[in-house]
């Protein structure tokens, strides 16, 4: 099974993908994530990308769809994917068609675009394993430590307040589109991504379970 999480920066995504892979046997594959680790490497790829990225622009897709491709082809064996922030544009979504990649579900994060500024601004990422807090609704043990490494904690360069800005402005350009897209395909459903981050992971279990069940 390969499903979708649609929705604006902050909405909840990566979180709750994390949620859905330990849960449901499935591979969360973010190209956030992908590119954030190509700058952080100083591969020639991360070089390129880090002007998009660093000013809240999406990532032009030819290079989107060659990293997620390669991605998809290295990690064949696993039983689905959990898409996390891809497809972002038309061109994305049709791509995935054209290739025969099926999705069964996309989950559209609804959320108050308000809310975003207030969770971005205290996101905080672990420089060493990644893993992801909020210092008001899900804080580490110790200040700017990470609970599971004791790496040291950051904070996304994406997430200064102007670049959110454009962030947002793109998701409402390009990325709103894709939510007509999958919602004719009928695969479409909304969540009411503004509840707290338990809540909303029930919403999802809700979702998926019965589809699960089907698939036995
Ligand atoms: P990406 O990493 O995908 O960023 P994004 O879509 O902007 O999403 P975020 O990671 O900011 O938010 P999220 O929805 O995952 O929320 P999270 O769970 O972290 O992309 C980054 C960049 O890469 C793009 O700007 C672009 O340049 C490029 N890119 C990526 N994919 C691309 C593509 N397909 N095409 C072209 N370019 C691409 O939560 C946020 C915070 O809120 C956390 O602190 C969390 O703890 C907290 N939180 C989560 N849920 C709740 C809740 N229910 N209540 C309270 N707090 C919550």
């Amino acid at each position: 099974m390969n499903l979708i999480l649609l929705g604006p920066p902050g909405s909840g995504k990566g979180t709750q993908a994390k949620f859905i892979e330990e849960s449901y046997n499935l591979k969360q594959l973010s190209t956030g994530e992908l590119f954030r680790n190509a700058v952080k490497e100083k591969t020639a790829l991360g070089h390129h990308i880090q002007q998009y990225m660093n000013n809240g622009h999406l990532v032009p897709d030819e290079i989107t769809l060659d990293v997620v491709l390669d991605t998809i082809k290295r990690l064949k064996e696993s039983a689905g994917f959990i898409f996390d922030g891809f497809p972002r544009t038309i061109v994305q979504a049709q791509s995935l068609y054209e290739r025969g990649i099926e999705i069964q579900l996309v989950i559209n994060f609804i959320i108050d675009l308000s809310r975003i500024e207030d969770r971005l601004a205290r996101r905080r990422i672990c420089f060493s394993c990644k893993r992801e807090y909020n210092i008001k609704y899900q804080p580490p043990k110790e200040l700017n430590i990470c609970d599971r490494c004791k790496g040291e904690l950051i904070v996304r360069k994406d997430d200064a307040p102007n670049i959110i800005k454009k962030r947002i402005a793109d998701y409402q350009g390009l990325t709103h589109k894709l939510i007509a897209y999958y919602r004719e395909k009928q695969i479409l459903k909304d969540i009411d991504a503004d509840l707290p981050i338990e809540e909303v992971r029930l919403e999802i279990k809700n979702i998926l379970d019965p589809l699960v069940r089907e698939k036995k």
